[in-house]
């Protein structure tokens, strides 16, 4: 169960953190996997790694927040590959800022590159799914898409769009046999929120909110990501999957 040989997949923000564990899980359980970011040193060090599992790989570097590097991306993906049958939609900024002092400029890339970058990303990779009436699209949010946290109101937004723009979405797809769900994690210690949860005032208090008293390890969310992808997962879509250590469960 939960093998995912002869799939090809396509992960954003695939270069590090909660992307780069999803792609190697995916390797390891039988997937092809192209990988997509900004930087193309990291993309092409996942790309090894994933050819050290017998896999095919494929570094695309793409800013998912501008449709024409999407479209690109995606096109380059194809050519290499012929189909993508699971795309994960894990690229993305955060950001703590309290709203009153945030800029435009700021709003705009958080918005961008979360929330248009997976609607980008979506909309490329769909019509090939349509034509073939298959797929499973994978969209990373979070648990600050639910819950109201100070600071995280931007990015907060964001993952809330991303969450409806997923159930909405599986509901347009059922028909093509496209599945589309969210992920929804808690804190994980990636890149992103490594600075804050080593930071000896706010790291503290943030454990001490996570009933398991710690951070995730981007290993711990690759089960749930092949599950997603996998064929055992074929009675799911438009749902949303929390992992936050019991974060969610209070
Ligand atoms: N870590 C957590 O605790 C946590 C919790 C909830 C949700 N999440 C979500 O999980 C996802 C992954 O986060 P992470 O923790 O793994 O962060 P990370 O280590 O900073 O990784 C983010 C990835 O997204 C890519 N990215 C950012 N902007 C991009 C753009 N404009 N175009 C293409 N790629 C871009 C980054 O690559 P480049 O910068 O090289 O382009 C990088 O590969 C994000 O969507 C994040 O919001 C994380």
């Amino acid at each position: 169960m939960f093998r995912l040989d002869n799939k090809i997949a396509l992960v954003t923000g695939g270069g590090r953190g909660l992307g780069r564990a999803i792609a190697l899980a995916f390797a390891e359980q039988g997937a092809d996997v192209a990988v997509t970011s900004r930087t193309l040193e990291q993309l092409n060090q996942v790309a090894d790694a994933i050819r050290a599992h017998g896999r095919r790989a494929l570094a695309v570097e793409c800013d998912v927040s501008d449709s024409a590097s999407v479209a690109q991306m995606v096109q380059t993906t194809l050519n290499e590959f012929g189909r993508i049958d699971v795309l994960v939609n894990c690229a993305g900024v955060g950001w703590a800022e309290r709203l009153a002092e945030m800029s435009d400029g700021t709003f705009d890339w958080i918005i961008k590159t979360n929330l248009y970058g997976t609607f980008y990303c979506c909309r490329e990779v769909l019509r090939g799914m349509i034509e073939r009436k298959s797929g499973s699209i994978i969209n990373i949010a979070s648990v600050a898409g639910v819950k109201g946290v100070p600071g995280l109101s931007a990015y907060g937004a964001s993952k809330a769009g991303v969450i409806t723009l997923t159930k909405a979405l599986a509901m347009e797809n059922t028909r093509y046999n496209i599945r589309v769900n969210a992920i929804a994690p808690g804190y994980f210690r990636t890149d992103m929120n490594a600075a804050v949860l080593d930071d000896p005032e706010a790291g503290p208090k943030i454990i001490k909110r996570i009933p398991m008293r710690r951070a995730g390890d981007p290993k711990e969310i690759g089960g749930l990501a092949v599950y997603l992808a996998s064929d055992e997962a074929s009675f799911v879509t438009g749902e949303v999957y929390f992992i936050s250590g019991g974060e969610m469960a209070q």
